[in-house]
């Protein structure tokens, strides 16, 4: 990381303000996580139940923002890196059931401080690959001592399903750098079929049960 940050920078100051870029993306991904665990915890109080499982917050390495920008083609300077790279600051949301994933959604959306930059609904219209999420890049006002920063935050928003495709489906790209023998991603994306026919069942059985009432339980 130390490496990187010189490279990046010309001289100290850069470094200086290398290290403050990843400060406001690190309250931006804090403020976030809190906004969903302030709705998750409202939810539970009104509905007497969570529709998020987890969240899972990461900042990008320096590695990996510098072989993005490359892969762009743009020269590794902090202006590029705020300006391209979306997903410094990311945030996953994992839910039950895919109801819940737009209902989140519309609850960021919704917020007042937040600015929705742009959307991607990988659940409607899935990759080739067979993958499934819900993507948004959102903004986040960050106060500084003399300056608001709108700070950029990339949320994916899937269920448990999804999530457990997607983390071997990481796992198989990263290994065969892309280059995966065609039994294995034809495999996968069977697998994504399951995980689609799983996902619809759990909800309807979901909603079954909600709909019923204890009586229609005994027997
Ligand atoms: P990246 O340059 O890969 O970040 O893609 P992008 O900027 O075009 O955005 P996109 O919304 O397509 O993907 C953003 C992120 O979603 C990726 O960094 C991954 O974390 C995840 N993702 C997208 N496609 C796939 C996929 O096919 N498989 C898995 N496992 N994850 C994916
Ligand atoms: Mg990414």
């Amino acid at each position: 990381m130390h490496q990187v940050e010189l490279r990046l920078g010309r001289d100290d100051s850069d470094v200086d303000s290398w290290t403050e870029v990843q400060l406001v993306y690190k309250a931006a991904l804090r403020q976030i996580q809190t906004k969903m665990e302030i709705l998750n915890d409202e939810f539970q109080h009104v509905h007497r139940y969570n529709p998020i499982e987890h969240i899972k917050a990461r900042m990008k390495t320096p590695e990996s923002i510098v072989k993005k920008l490359k892969r762009y083609g743009y020269a590794s300077t902090i202006d590029n890196m705020i300006e391209y790279v979306n997903d410094i600051a990311g945030i996953r949301i994992i839910c039950s059931f895919t109801s819940d994933i737009y209902r989140i959604a519309d609850m960021i959306a919704e917020q007042k401080d937040i600015q929705v930059v742009s959307v991607k609904d990988y659940i409607t219209y899935p990759k080739a690959s067979g993958y499934k999420s819900y993507h948004m890049i959102v903004t986040v006002p960050v106060y500084l001592s003399d300056r608001i920063v709108d700070t950029k935050v990339e949320v994916q928003i899937r269920t448990v399903a999804m999530d457990f495709w997607a983390s071997l489906e990481h796992k198989m790209h990263y290994k065969f750098e892309g280059d995966a023998p065609r039994h294995i991603k034809e495999e996968l994306v069977q697998c994504a079929k399951l995980v689609s026919d799983l996902d619809a069942r759990m909800l309807s059985l979901n909603e079954e049960i909600l709909g019923m009432s204890e009586e229609d339980g005994q027997h």
